[in-house]
């Protein structure tokens, strides 16, 4: 398998790495919202991905790429954080799931798939508008001629701004305060969320993050210009209507059939993503067999999502033979970049695990 990382240009802001140490060992304990309400999403995502292999940017713990592999989708991901992708190798569901370390912006991982999928806010995780933009691009450039790029994102809550407050609360719990800070509502549509999470032992734990807020609108010129329409947009992913009242949107675009000579171009276009390296697709390690002990997550839903509903089902795909292990190279990784100072940037070439997905 190959992985590249484009170039970057002017008015680029290099991805800060939040989701470490704690915050990735604690982020699979919610138990609640996002984590609990999966069939709905799974189930959609499972049709939206008509039988191909699907991608994930920021794939996180595999919250969703778990449930989603499990279904038979052969499903890759991109991710900035090595300790959220420990605890995904750490899963022995996720054996099958192929994961490369790198930023969703530019790093390019080889292979064709027919979904590539962003989901809980994410798109807002990249603080400029030139970055949004290329993540569609690069979202496009995955995609098979007539693949749908999907995102799950929060409608800006901008609405609720009390006249002269910058900041809007979205949780008030006793165990969590979370506001959100509209920092820069002119040029640059800058948020920052802060949550306050009670730990056991009655302390509470910060997380701020900064966000670059979006409209939904404002997507849709990203993906025109990543060569892709609009072809759903729900509220949830039970496909209710998306309303001018809808707190978060799922949204799909396509890349046209029509593109098909375009699209081979940008696949080609691969070779110029920067140095490229093949990476072993077996290890010697054994697998860790032990799950992290966790607490809490600092990110949240800004939704309500309604009862989940069926969707048909997609059609399962055969695992490949001489499939690398995910979780070996992940621990080899992990001894060998020990104690190393971490670049700002990530590598070039992006650390492989797995083997790449077949078309
Ligand atoms: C809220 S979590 C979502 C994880 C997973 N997709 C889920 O739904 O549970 C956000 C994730 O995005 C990752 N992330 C943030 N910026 C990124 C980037 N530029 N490229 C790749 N991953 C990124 C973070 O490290 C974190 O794992």
């Amino acid at each position: 398998m190959i992985a590249g990382r484009l170039g970057s240009g002017a008015g680029w802001s290099v991805p800060e790495n939040r989701f470490v140490g704690e915050i990735a060992r604690t982020y699979d304990q919610r138990g609640t919202g996002m984590f609990a309400e999966l069939e709905a999403t799974v189930d959609c995502l499972v049709e939206l991905s008509g039988g191909g292999a699907a991608m994930e940017f920021a794939i996180g713990t595999g919250r969703v790429a778990v449930p989603l592999a499990a279904r038979g989708v052969r499903v890759a991901g991109i991710e900035l954080s090595a300790d959220m992708l420990a605890v995904l190798g750490s899963k022995p569901e996720a054996s099958d799931i192929t994961a490369v370390e790198g930023d969703m912006a530019v790093t390019c991982v080889e292979g064709e798939f027919s979904l590539v999928f962003l989901l809980f806010n994410t798109i807002q995780n990249l603080t400029s508008q030139d970055e949004q933009v290329a993540c569609f691009e690069n979202a496009a450039r995955h995609l098979r001629p007539g693949g749908r790029f999907v995102i799950e994102c929060r409608v800006p809550g901008l609405r609720q701004l009390p006249p002269g407050n910058p900041g809007v609360p979205f949780a008030v719990t006793e165990d969590c305060i979370g506001i959100d800070d509209f920092m820069d509502r002119t040029h640059n549509q800058i948020s920052r969320s802060r949550h306050f999470r009670r730990r056991g032992d009655d302390s509470f734990r910060e997380f701020t993050a900064p966000f670059r807020y979006v409209s939904p609108a404002e997507l849709d010129l990203m993906a025109r210009i990543a060569g892709m329409t609009l072809e759903h947009r729900w509220a949830w992913w039970d496909r209710s209507p998306f309303t001018g009242e809808s707190p978060s949107h799922v949204s799909v675009w396509r890349l046209a059939d029509a593109q098909i000579e375009d699209g081979r171009r940008r696949r080609a276009s691969f070779a110029t993503c920067g140095r490229r390296a093949r990476y072993p697709t077996r290890s010697p390690t054994p697998r860790p067999t032990t799950r992290p002990t966790t607490h809490g997550n600092p990110s949240r839903p800004h939704h309500s999502p309604p009862a989940p509903a069926k969707a048909p089902s997609g059609t399962a795909t055969e695992p490949s033979s001489g499939k690398a292990n995910m979780h070996t190279v992940l621990l080899q990784r992990s001894l060998r970049t020990q104690n190393q100072p971490r670049s700002p940037l990530p590598p070039m070439t992006a650390p492989v695990f797995g083997a790449a997905p077949r078309r």
